[in-house]
């Protein structure tokens, strides 16, 4: 039976045509992976599906009183309550029945009345069938397992990053177990460790969900079914993610040779309608010639979309140790790491892991200067020249266009140039003029590349920078850290993105 059912969908913004008549289904317990390339739709499909947008038109059925739950690709929360306390809110109608329990064990116990007794029994019943004494081992093992554990149960949501807020969500969804989870890039906010206890929660997980993500590694363990969004068409396929990705090669394959095959026909047709038309033959022409009006066309295949070019503009001059680390204590009201030594020459490329949840951001927001360090000291070479890819997408301005944000870090550039920038990034003319919030992830963190590969630099310091992008941004940017002649210093949770270029990866550990 489906558990959701869309029909006739239709979606677009201005000219952009997003969906047109496209139906899907979803099943009871149906694990389903969303895929496509930045801007085909994904996040706006969970967010129709979330009832968050409604579409221009069609039909999205969900069983009735389903119990869903959403996670946002940019995941916001706000409280002034702790960790803790938020997650305990996804077992509030079990505290409500334990507090209505307690009610009626003390109205026994003033007066005696069996009535009373018999109800707490009964309710007593259900919370233990609901596991309800298990609740805090329950959110204790979710929070290990998300790496929240580290940040302290006790922290204030408001005193938490962006990912960690995002982690706090999710772990919170997976408390609730909801009939349907939507989720919409999740490994955005995790470690690898995270990613990997995720993919096992999620494989096993009684009910259905539809996650959208990017991370080939993740989809191809939490999924049984692909929904593929390309040039407008959603279209199911069933099997983990490498089954949809050869029956995805073949139908085009196959699509390529009808096509190829009719266009002949065409022609053929065409060349003796025009031979025959004024001849002995003209009745047989003319006949063809209706023939081929009414046929029905075998679209084009989809002009396969070019890749980004994301090189690096490099300075000359550099030095032999381009870092110097020694004895650095980082944190912001209290320690979270120490670093004793670490010294990073000209040319190296150094992933740093270890530490899980909290640390690496920081610690290369300390190297940036984004925050003070606690104790200890950090020498830069006078002739490093950063480029730093910040892991949260923040605008100053979120209304203004890519255009306008390029143009203002460059304005001696001509408009002509910043749109051919922009689009070397991946970024389609259509969205240049566009406020910048209203782009996908992806378009966003292409616009932010943009910006950063106009700086020449000699030492980049990225922070999660595959996070957002589709397979084809992130193979183009791995091209360009190989070739890349400078220094980077890469936190990732992808190791299959920096595994065939890293010089070295140095796992650091927690104090
Ligand atoms: N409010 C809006 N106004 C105008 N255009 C929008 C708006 N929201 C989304 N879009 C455009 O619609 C397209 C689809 O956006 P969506 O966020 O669904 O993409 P996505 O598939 O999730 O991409 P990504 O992989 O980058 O997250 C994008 O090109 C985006 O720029
Ligand atoms: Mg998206």
């Amino acid at each position: 039976m489906s558990l959701l059912e869309i029909t006739n969908l239709s979606h677009t913004y201005g000219e952009k045509i997003l969906y047109q008549n496209e139906a899907l289904e979803l099943f009871k317990g149906e694990h389903m992976g969303i895929v496509g390339q930045n801007g085909a739709g994904k996040s706006t499909l969970i967010k129709i599906l979330s009832g968050e947008i409604i579409p221009d038109g069609g039909h999205v059925v969900w069983q009735s009183n389903i119990k869903l739950g959403h996670l946002d690709q940019h995941g916001v929360i706000t409280g002034d309550c702790s960790i803790t306390e938020y997650l305990k809110r996804a077992f509030c109608e079990l505290y409500t029945l334990e507090e209505k329990m307690n009610g009626l064990y003390e109205q026994y116990a003033s007066t005696g009345d069996e009535k009373a007794l018999l109800q707490a029994a009964k309710y007593q019943i259900t919370l233990e069938a609901r596991e309800f004494y298990h609740i805090e081992s329950h959110i204790e093992k979710v929070m290990n397992g998300l790496g929240l554990s580290v940040i302290g149960g006790n922290r204030l949501i408001s005193e938490l990053s962006g990912g960690q807020r995002a982690k706090v969500i999710l772990a919170m969804l997976l408390l609730e177990e909801p009939e349907v989870l939507l989720l919409d890039e999740p490994t955005n906010f995790l470690d690898k460790e995270h990613v990997l206890w995720l993919s096992e929660y999620l494989s096993a997980f009684p009910n259905a969900f539809i996650v959208v993500s990017h991370d080939y590694d993740f989809l191809e363990k939490i999924s049984g079914c692909i929904c593929d969004i390309d040039a407008g068409k959603l279209r199911k396929y069933t099997g983990k993610y490498s089954d949809f990705l050869k029956q995805k090669q073949h139908l085009s394959e196959e699509h390529i040779h009808r096509y190829l095959a009719q266009q002949q026909q065409i022609k053929k047709t065409e060349e003796f309608i025009r031979k025959n038309i004024a001849g002995n033959n003209s009745r047989n022409a003319r006949g063809r010639r209706k023939q081929l009006e009414r046929m029905a066309r075998i679209a084009p295949p989809s002009a396969s979309v070019s890749k980004p070019d994301f090189s690096f503009l490099e300075t000359t001059g550099s030095s032999q140790e381009m870092l110097n680390v020694k004895n650095l204590e980082i944190g912001y009201n209290y320690p979270l790491l120490s670093l004793q030594n670490l010294t990073i020459n000209r040319g190296q490329k150094i992933v740093i892991t270890g530490f899980n949840g909290i640390g690496k951001s920081t610690l290369l927001k300390t190297l940036t200067g984004q925050i003070k360090k606690m104790s200890g000291d950090f020498i830069f070479a006078d002739t490093v020249r950063l480029g730093y890819y910040e892991q949260d997408i923040i605008w100053e301005s979120p209304c203004q266009s890519p255009l306008e944000i390029i143009t203002a870090y460059y304005p001696s550039m001509s408009t002509k140039e910043v749109r051919r920038q922009l689009s070397r990034c991946g970024i389609k003319s259509e969205h240049v003029m566009q406020a910048v919030s209203t782009l996908s992830g992806g378009e966003q963190a292409k616009v932010k590349f943009c910006k950063l590969l106009l700086s020449p630099c000699n030492f980049l310091i990225l922070d999660e920078p595959t996070n957002h992008l589709d397979a084809l941004a992130k193979e183009a940017l791995q091209d360009a850290l190989k070739s890349f002649g400078g220094t980077v210093l890469l936190v990732s949770h992808e190791e299959a993105f920096y595994r065939s270029w890293a010089s070295q990866v140095i796992s650091i550990e927690k104090i």
